[in-house]
């Protein structure tokens, strides 16, 4: 029997083939159970833990005490910590959409829907004005909505701080009409890139993808990205291999600053390893269709504005009011000094108003903007008002006792109602006793490329801080099952099997 190093340079080569070939396989097929078997693990932490802000609220509230009308222009649930998996296509779009429909029609009592955007709320008519900007009917339809209570669940809109341009030429990622852009655009430049006559600095350009914002949407979408290439552009396109190359501008001394310090090093590790530049201390400035201009201080402490040329632009720098939220805002003097979104109290009622709620992005209640407060404060609000309508129907049933009491012919009749007061009251102390809304952390995910995740993960009372392949297992399974539904869980492991198998689509549309 002859050695390895023995056989020619040919049979190696083959040799070598083979096995890489059967680890791969060997690796995928591995892969594949694992996230079966991980799925149990996420179901068992994160149970019952879907929708955010409104559609948390609708799922746990008792409608048939209420009469409930659902005013949004977008008529979907979505799952937002796998966006930006859509953007390269690891996921489709669909798989983490949630027709409002399907779980409004599970409500006990009927739900009106109105696909319509709410322009205006006038909080001393107890009015809101909608718009609905529906295609088919060429025009706007505007109308209005009377209510007695409203909770405005709206979210937030994308800050670009009034740089100039970014509205122009950036791409944001907060949709799935955002994600789908940004698609669209990766296989735009790589393309163009790769045309007739293409003079080298255009190339360069035009494969330089620029995400702006170290936040975890900035991270999360940069990991993507360079996997993306890595596994598939890489393969069908090797024309472009010298050239695509993915920065990360970040205004702050580090990435991911809500994160442990020890896992902002991994992460800024990984990406130094994955080749993805990241440039921190770096503000943009302005935006060009084809550069950006951004200011760093170099090493003399002498301000420096350098100009880098972009393909594809992603604007990630976090949350900025919606208009509606600015205009109820200056409807009420209580929020005056308020410039990230409405003032609420600790039962979530906007301050200076009696029923008016606020959750989600929209509120400040001096937590983060992320869906694990948002679904917290829907689930809240669901829990207050249920027990709300309690009291008012336990206390129309005191108010008929006591008046039966009175005019009771018997004394046994009379201590008859006596004995069901006396239990009505007992009720109505349990049930009025409420406590204000509590938010409790879970920990905080993030995808950070080649396989690999950060988790800082709350643990009894303690925090635990971890980075890595393991991590990015639990990622996928805690996303998994808090994903809306079965069809959406489903529909995730077959994209997440799909691009283990075949890779990613790489055609444009
Ligand atoms: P949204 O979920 O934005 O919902 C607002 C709703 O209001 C939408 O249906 C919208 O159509 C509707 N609406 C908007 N304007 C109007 C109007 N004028 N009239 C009527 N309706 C209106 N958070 C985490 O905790 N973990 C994560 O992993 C995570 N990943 C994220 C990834 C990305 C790419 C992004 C963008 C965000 C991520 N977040 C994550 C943050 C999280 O998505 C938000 O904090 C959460 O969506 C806020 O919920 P919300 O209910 O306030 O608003
Ligand atoms: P962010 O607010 O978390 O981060 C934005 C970053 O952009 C900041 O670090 C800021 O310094 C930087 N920045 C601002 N202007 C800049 C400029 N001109 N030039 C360079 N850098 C600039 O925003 P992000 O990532 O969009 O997240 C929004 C919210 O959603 C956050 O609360 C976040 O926690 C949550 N989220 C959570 C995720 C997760 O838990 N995995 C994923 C995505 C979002």
């Amino acid at each position: 029997r002859r050695t390895y190093a023995e056989v020619s340079p040919e049979t190696q080569r083959v040799v070598k083939r083979r096995t890489w070939g059967f680890l791969k396989w060997t690796w995928r097929l591995t892969y594949l159970s694992a996230i079966g078997g991980t799925i149990y693990i996420g179901w068992g932490i994160y149970q019952g833990r879907t929708g955010w802000g409104a559609v948390s609220l609708l799922k746990k509230l008792d409608t048939e005490n209420y009469n409930v009308i659902v005013v949004s222009p977008r008529n979907y649930f979505l799952f937002t910590p796998l966006l930006p998996s859509c953007t390269t296509g690891t996921i489709e779009h669909r798989s983490i959409m949630e027709p409002i429909r399907s779980f409004l029609r599970h409500k006990k009592a009927a739900v009106k829907y109105y696909e319509a955007e709410c322009t205006k709320i006038d909080y001393e008519n107890k009015m809101i004005y909608i718009n609905d900007e529906s295609e088919i009917k060429g025009s706007t339809s505007a109308t209005e909505v009377p209510f007695d209570m409203l909770v405005v669940g709206v979210g937030a809109e994308n800050a670009t701080f009034g740089i100039p341009g970014v509205r122009e030429h950036g791409c944001f990622l907060k949709e799935v009409p955002d994600a789908q852009k940004i698609r669209k655009r990766i296989m735009d430049c790589v393309e163009t890139a790769t045309f007739k006559d293409q003079s080298p600095e255009e190339v360069k350009r035009l494969l330089h993808m620029v995400v702006v914002g170290g936040g975890p949407t900035g991270v999360e979408f940069a990991g993507e990205l360079q996997d993306f290439f890595e596994n598939d552009l890489r393969k069908w396109i090797p024309e472009i291999s010298n050239n695509f190359h993915v920065t990360l501008v970040e205004a702050l001394p580090n990435v991911l600053p809500m994160f442990s310090k020890n896992l902002i090093e991994y992460t800024e590790q990984t990406f130094k390893e994955e080749t993805i530049d990241i440039r921190t201390k770096t503000m943009v400035k302005r935006v060009e269709e084809k550069y950006i201009e951004a200011e760093y201080t170099d090493a003399s402490g002498k301000k420096v504005l350098e100009k880098i040329p972009y393909g594809l632009l992603v604007w990630a720098t976090g949350n900025a009011l919606k208009p509606v939220v600015k205009d109820l805002m200056s409807q009420i003097p209580a929020q005056k000094d308020s410039r990230r979104g409405l003032f609420v109290n600790e039962y979530l009622v906007v301050k200076g108003t009696e029923n008016i709620w606020a959750v989600g992005d929209c509120a400040i209640a001096n937590y983060a903007p992320t869906a694990q407060v948002a679904s917290q404060e829907g689930a809240f609000l669901a829990r207050l008002f249920n027990q709300m309508a309690k009291t008012d129907s336990i206390e129309t049933e005191l108010a008929e006792l006591s008046n039966v009491q009175e005019k009771a012919a018997s004394k046994d009749l009379r201590d008859e109602a006596f004995g069901k007061i006396k239990d009505l009251q007992k009720r109505l102390r349990r049930v009025k006793n409420i406590g204000p809304f509590e938010y409790s952390h879970q920990g905080s995910l993030a995808y950070i490329g080649s396989e690999k995740a950060v988790a800082d993960i709350s643990w009894l009372t303690g925090n635990l801080a971890t980075g890595g392949q393991l991590t990015y297992f639990f990622w996928r399974s805690a996303y998994l099952s808090m994903c809306f539904s079965t069809r959406n869980r489903i529909l995730v492991i077959m994209d997440w099997a799909k691009t283990q198998v075949f890779g990613r689509d790489v055609s444009r549309e």
